[in-house]
């Protein structure tokens, strides 16, 4: 990269290779977005049925594509062969060292998909149903959602680290009657036993058909007539499905996420415009070319993990890697090996892991040949200036533009970041808007903030064709969430955002209930709910406090309906917390406490409980109905 200033541009070969490198592109979707989205759809994706319309809006629903016919596995799969068939659409890294990897060329991946919808025929799924996918990263987990977009089901992904609970909620609430699992993965060396996570889900739910993929061989409880085995029926399918063709909004999938209340969302993301934007999003952010080996290491159980570890890749006929299991284990620099052994182009990863790196050492870094890496991303979390530059210098070789991906579960893919082969990228801020996207950043009473002052961010019409449509079942939570701050035809993030006198915008984090530990998205709302199922529980309250590693991580304050000891009642609530959510919610610190800070109204005041741990003045809390409880809480945390 070239430096100018507090900037950071790339250099000039890399710019002249870049799939963008012409600065005008901004200007003229600015003038007609609409336009510019159309022109996009027009190329790359396999339409059955030109679209009649654009985009409609009739706030706060819009669509995009109207009367556009498609599925969106054709363009992932037949649009590339006979081409590009025996390039290799994917490489599977398993996280136990004496295992072979897996390879599978587009044609393979092809063959596995259709045998795969072809079993979910049979078993009678429809389109329009819902399937339900708990799964850890392997590659049965794409096969499985991209069966069900050939055959024009709804895939639902639950990530496999939440707990039974949580895939019990998300079942009912989308009432699949089918769901695909495994009987288990590799995590930090242990064989984690996923089926009977299942199995404890599954007893209230409609699920009446369970496909299992045989991974670590473990033992697993069977219920004869619901269970099969994934292998047992792919053997009898034919690799031939005729694609269902879809109109351009019908459901893609559904996929869960946080918001401020304890129950979790489900973002409906449709066919049409979802491809589009997944396809060009993809193209121009990571730059790819036909030589790349594309490394993205979210969870396919996330929105990353959906758009570019799985849909973006293959709708631009890339190669990209999957690794099952945790980036520094068994040693800290596995990440570097993999990188290494597979010679990887570009990786795109979280804060948090570069921090974790970083903590780790140079040293790890350096016993590694890095240089097959030529570009570098960042998403989930703010990333610091200090892991950018850590990032830049010792993973980047200071040479490997860094692009900083803005975007939710609910807009479907990235629109903010600065465009690789134009730039500029500057440490601390995530960069420009997409082409065609309008951004704002707003103060409470809707008026554009000036330059350098912290307010809201916020999309204006025409968003982006890859935005989620509603919240599945929910059109009242929809609109109250995201379209009632300021009024229904301007999107509000729920983040706090600021932009220099470039544009350029820097994230400041979640103005909601919202935290984001290590990057994946908890509400404390989730949380709380979670710690009053225990019975001894009469009270509490989670906040989200600053970690060097983690961005944030929760603890929680807990009022107790009679007194218990410590040590007996602390490792109950994680228990609770455990069952409810899974690990990634653990607190970092409980603290028992005989009352919270209320307002005279009753409220909590969560806002002070955090102010213990920023460093922030404590502010006037004379207002407090129980003004004496801050000192007594203090002295308990500073114990
Ligand atoms: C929230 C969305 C983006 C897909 C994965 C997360 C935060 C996301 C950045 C970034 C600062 C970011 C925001 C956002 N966020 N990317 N580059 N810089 N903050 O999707 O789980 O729906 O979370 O993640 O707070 O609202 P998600």
């Amino acid at each position: 990269m070239i430096k100018k200033g507090d900037l950071y541009y790339p250099t000039k070969e890399f710019r002249k290779a870049a799939q963008l490198n012409d600065e005008s592109v901004y200007d003229k979707a600015a003038e007609n977005p609409i336009k510019f989205w159309e022109d996009l759809a027009e190329r790359g994706i396999v339409w059955r049925k030109t679209w009649t319309k654009a985009f409609v809006h009739r706030p706060p629903h819009f669509q995009w594509f109207v009367g556009g016919k498609l599925n969106i596995t054709e363009s992932c799969f037949n649009r590339h062969l006979p081409a590009l068939k025996d390039k290799v659409a994917l490489i599977w890294e398993p996280e136990p060292l004496n295992e072979k990897p897996r390879r599978l060329t587009y044609r393979e991946l092809f063959s596995e998909v259709g045998r795969f919808a072809n079993v979910l025929k049979k078993l009678g799924v429809k389109k329009g149903d819902r399937v339900g996918i708990y799964l850890p990263m392997i590659p049965e987990v794409i096969m499985a959602m991209l069966a069900c977009a050939r055959i024009g089901a709804i895939h639902c992904v639950v990530f496999s680290a939440f707990s039974p609970q949580a895939l019990k909620v998300r079942l009912q609430d989308t009432r699949a009657r089918i769901l695909i699992t495994a009987d288990g993965y590799y995590r930090r060396g242990q064989a984690i036993n996923l089926k009977a996570a299942a199995d404890v889900a599954l007893a209230e739910t409609q699920v009446k058909k369970v496909i299992v993929v045989k991974r670590v061989g473990n033992k697993v409880a069977w219920q004869k007539g619901r269970d099969f085995w994934w292998s047992d029926l792919v053997k009898k399918e034919k690799s031939a499905c005729l694609p269902a063709i879809m109109e351009s909004e019908d459901p893609l999938f559904i996929l869960y996420t946080s918001g401020s209340t304890g129950k979790p969302k489900g973002c409906v993301h449709t066919n049409g415009g979802y491809a589009v934007q997944s396809l060009w999003t993809g193209k121009w952010i990571f730059d790819w070319r036909k030589t790349d080996i594309f490394w993205c290491t979210a969870d396919v159980g996330w929105v990353t993990g959906h758009t570019y570890g799985v849909y973006s890749p293959l709708l631009n006929g890339v190669t990209s890697l999957m690794f099952e299991g945790a980036p520094d284990f068994p040693e800290p620099d596995r990440w570097c090996q993999i990188i290494e052994k597979y010679r990887v182009t570009i990786l795109y990863t979280a804060p948090t892991a570069i921090r974790m790196f970083a903590k780790y050492g140079e040293d790890f870094v350096k016993k590694h040949d890095l240089t097959s890496l030529r570009l570098l991303g960042s998403v989930g979390e703010p990333i610091d200036e200090t892991a950018w530059l850590w990032y830049s210098q010792n993973v980047g070789k200071s040479k490997c533009p860094i692009v900083d991906t803005w975007w939710q579960t609910e807009t479907g893919g990235i629109l903010i970041t600065s465009l690789p082969g134009l730039g500029p990228f500057k440490p601390g801020f995530t960069g420009r808007p997409f082409p065609g996207i309008k951004t704002d950043i707003l103060d409470d009473r809707g008026k554009s903030c000036p330059v350098n002052e912290k307010g809201n961010l916020v999309i204006r019409p025409p968003f982006s064709p890859g935005f989620f449509r509603g919240i599945y079942k929910n059109p009242k939570k929809y609109r109250e969430t995201y379209w009632s701050q300021y009024g229904s035809k301007i999107y509000f993030t729920s983040d706090g955002a600021l932009r220099d006198k470039r544009g350029l915008i820097r994230i400041i984090g979640r103005v909601d209930d919202v935290i984001k530990v290590a990057g994946h998205r908890l509400s404390t709302g989730e949380l709380e709910n979670a710690v009053n199922q225990h019975p001894s529980v009469a009270e509490c309250a989670v906040v989200g406090i600053p970690d060097k590693i983690k961005g944030e991580v929760p603890v929680i304050f807990v009022v107790l309906g009679k007194p218990q000891p410590e040590e007996k009642i602390k490792p109950e609530i994680i228990n609770q917390i455990k069952k409810e959510i899974g690990p990634i919610a653990l607190p970092k610190e409980i603290y028992l406490v005989e009352d919270l800070p209320k307002t005279r109204s009753g409220k909590i005041m969560r806002r002070i409980l955090k102010r213990f741990f920023t460093g922030e003045e404590l502010g006037d809390f004379s207002t407090l109905s129980n003004p004496e409880i801050v000192e007594k809480i203090k002295k308990i945390i500073v114990r």
